[in-house]
């Protein structure tokens, strides 16, 4: 991780948090981001709140995690949020935030914020192996690709459902590479 820290500095980086297993990976991705000096917003599913709490992702920015369009404290959160960063990263990306993203819609705060997001989107999608092979979300996965979406991963391995298959999701230290590379290309 040490080798691309110098790109972050100063750098808007917004995590999106979904409600996979996998989310409190996002936690050390985190860490890892405000430790190389990136500054760093957390949105979440209201999913991913039930998984990890938004107090993690607050106490490790020292910033406010929004998680509904109607409690963040931004007038337009969706599009405040998307403004403010270079790069929005979707960690976990869940079967359902792809579909949702591959089709337009914006039925919460964390689609709309995909939505009125327009510089470089990252997903890290993990789920088990029959969801990520499903025709349904492998035709998410290549509509995403098409209108320019970095996937990084799935990985093959060890599934928190006791299977082992695709659908792992790729390790922090990858994402966090990923991240640089897009900061690094949108300068
Ligand atoms: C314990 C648990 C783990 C889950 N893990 C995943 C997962 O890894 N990937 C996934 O796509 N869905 C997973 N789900 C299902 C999602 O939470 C569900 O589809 C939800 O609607 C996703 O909402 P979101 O995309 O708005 O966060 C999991 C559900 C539970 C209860």
């Amino acid at each position: 991780m040490d080798e691309s820290a110098n790109i972050f500095e100063g750098r808007d980086v917004l995590l999106g948090v979904c409600g996979g297993i996998a989310a409190y990976k996002a936690a050390s991705l985190t860490s890892a981001l405000v430790q190389a000096g990136a500054t760093v917003a957390v949105v979440m599913t209201e999913e991913a709140t039930k998984l990890v709490a938004p107090k993690t992702f607050e106490a490790l920015t020292r910033r406010p995690v929004a998680t509904s369009m109607w409690d963040a404290n931004l007038p337009h959160p969706h599009v405040e949020l998307a403004r403010q960063a270079e790069v929005f990263c979707v960690v976990p990306a869940t079967a359902n935030i792809m579909a949702k993203a591959a089709a337009g819609i914006a039925d919460d705060l964390m689609s709309s914020t995909i939505l009125a997001f327009s510089g470089a989107l990252i997903m890290a999608p993990a789920m088990n192996t029959t969801m990520w092979e499903k025709p349904a979300t492998q035709r998410n996965v290549r509509q995403l690709v098409d209108d320019g979406v970095v996937m990084v991963g799935p990985e093959v391995g060890r599934l928190s459902c006791g299977e082992s298959g695709a659908g792992r999701m790729s390790s922090p230290e990858k994402i966090f590479d990923a991240i640089a590379e897009a900061l690094r290309r949108s300068r």
